[in-house]
């Protein structure tokens, strides 16, 4: 049985952040993508109804079809078929296809149709199948974007039931870098097709199938991104996935980007050092109590872009457990437990952060630091120019660590 996680709600602060950074990732994404796009022709919006167009500058036109904006009718894919029968715009930068009608209130399943785009071409496809009895069927015709195959560079599907959905329709496609499902139930997994193997870019969000699927090393040799977020996989589940990648023969030389919010880890992942490339790591979410030393140790030919920790159960953290260049790295511990900021575990990191002008820092919100006693004494009395790359550090008793008295210290030895 697997289910769909409801959204979040909440407005905490992590979950800013969190929604900053997807934001940041999305954007390179599509920066990406428009690298494969040259044709510069004026984007002008033409009669779209009952879809939606906008201009996105630089990239082009966004259509979006469907959709609860307002009472608007609902729209059927053959809607969309036909206004794409009428258009005369070869090529949009993005079609969005937001909780379509199906073509009969007793139906539940959206069927793309062959040829739904009528020989124009797309950048990015998406398809949400939201609707309010739950996820609907997904069936997409093998040739549906049979005239865009060869534009295609991302694909996403959100809280879609994908059991009828077996990726024909993308069999043949020739850019497709990035591929993204969020929020769907009953994936079985990718089959063997040759285009995955081109995919750079691999987004889960809050899918559960994943528990039952562990071919991405197998099928997708070239990832330079996995984000499986909210996926609960586990410790062993997600220790034998991190393994298979890094004994590939490509996973430790491809893979830069690696996400694993929210899937119950109590531990580092093993093999997370082993990638030479990987410079964006994020476990936020877990239940993470210790980094080993060397459990986080980044190849020095890259710079750490990001580390996020936050909201684990962080207790300890052992000397040398950090490792690389974070000379430009934004590192986010807040939400844990820590007690102790050790002078071994920190003081190397925030050394390369103070050197440059860039906006590494060290964010270290809400974790009860002890204050009280000489541990501190390296940061607030002998190394204070530190101080100014860590972040709303403040000890148990609420006081910010910039407001501790170098004074208060100088009965500790150095
Ligand atoms: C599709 O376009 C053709 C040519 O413009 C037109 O003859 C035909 O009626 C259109 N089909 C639909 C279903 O709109
Ligand atoms: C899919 O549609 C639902 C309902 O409109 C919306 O809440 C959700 O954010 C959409 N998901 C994505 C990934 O766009
Ligand atoms: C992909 O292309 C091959 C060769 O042209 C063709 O035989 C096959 O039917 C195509 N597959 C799909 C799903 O379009
Ligand atoms: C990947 O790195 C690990 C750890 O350094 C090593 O054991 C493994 O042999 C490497 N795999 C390949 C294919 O290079
Ligand atoms: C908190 O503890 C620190 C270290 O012992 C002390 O210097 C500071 O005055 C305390 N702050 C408050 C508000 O008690």
């Amino acid at each position: 049985m697997t289910h769909c996680v409801p959204p979040h709600t909440s407005a905490n602060e992590p979950t800013d952040i969190m929604l900053f950074i997807l934001f940041l990732v999305l954007t390179m994404d599509a920066l990406i993508i428009v690298r494969h796009y040259t044709s510069r022709d004026a984007f002008v919006c033409s009669d779209y109804s009952p879809c939606v167009c906008e201009i996105y500058e630089p990239y082009g036109l966004v259509v979006h079809c469907g959709g609860a904006v307002d009472d608007k009718l609902p729209v059927t894919a053959l809607d969309v078929w036909k206004v794409f029968n009428r258009t005369k715009v070869r090529h949009i930068y993005w079609l969005d296809l937001l909780s379509l009608a199906t073509e009969s209130e007793s139906s539940d399943i959206i069927k793309i149709p062959a040829d739904l785009l009528n020989g124009k071409s797309v950048d990015r496809i998406a398809i949400n199948c939201t609707s309010i009895v739950g996820p609907l069927r997904l069936e997409i015709h093998p040739d549906a974007f049979r005239s865009s195959l060869h534009h295609i560079g991302h694909f996403e599907v959100a809280g879609c039931d994908l059991s009828r959905l077996g990726f024909e329709f993308l069999a043949n496609s020739t850019r497709l870098i990035s591929l993204s499902i969020t929020r769907s139930i009953n994936f079985r997994g990718f089959p063997p097709m040759a285009f995955l193997a081109r995919l750079r870019s691999l987004r889960i969000y809050e899918c559960l199938d994943f528990q039952h699927w562990n071919q991405i090393a197998d099928r997708l040799p070239l990832l330079e991104s996995l984000f499986l977020d909210g996926t609960q996989l586990g410790d062993r589940p997600v220790n034998k996935l991190v393994n298979s990648i890094t004994s590939s023969p490509t996973g430790n030389e491809t893979l830069q980007q690696l996400s694993l919010w929210e899937n119950r880890l109590t531990r580092i992942p093993d093999g997370v050092s082993s990638f030479k490339k990987l410079s964006y790591v994020n476990f936020f979410g877990n239940a993470i109590r210790t980094i080993p030393k060397g459990s986080l140790a980044f190849s020095p030919d890259v710079r750490v872009a990001f580390l996020i920790l936050s909201k684990n159960a962080l207790t300890d953290i052992e000397p040398g457990a950090f490792q690389g260049d974070f000379s430009e790295a934004l590192v986010y511990l807040d939400f844990n437990r820590l007690t102790r900021f050790d002078s071994a575990v920190y003081e190397d990191m925030l050394q390369q952060m103070s050197y440059v002008t860039s906006t590494a820092g060290l964010y270290v919100h809400n974790n009860p630091f002890v204050c009280d006693d000489c541990h501190l004494s390296w940061l607030i009395r002998d190394k204070r120019h530190l101080l100014k790359r860590v972040h709303n550090g403040r000890c148990s008793n609420g006081t910010l660590f910039e407001n501790l008295n170098p004074q208060g210290y100088d009965h500790c030895l150095s």
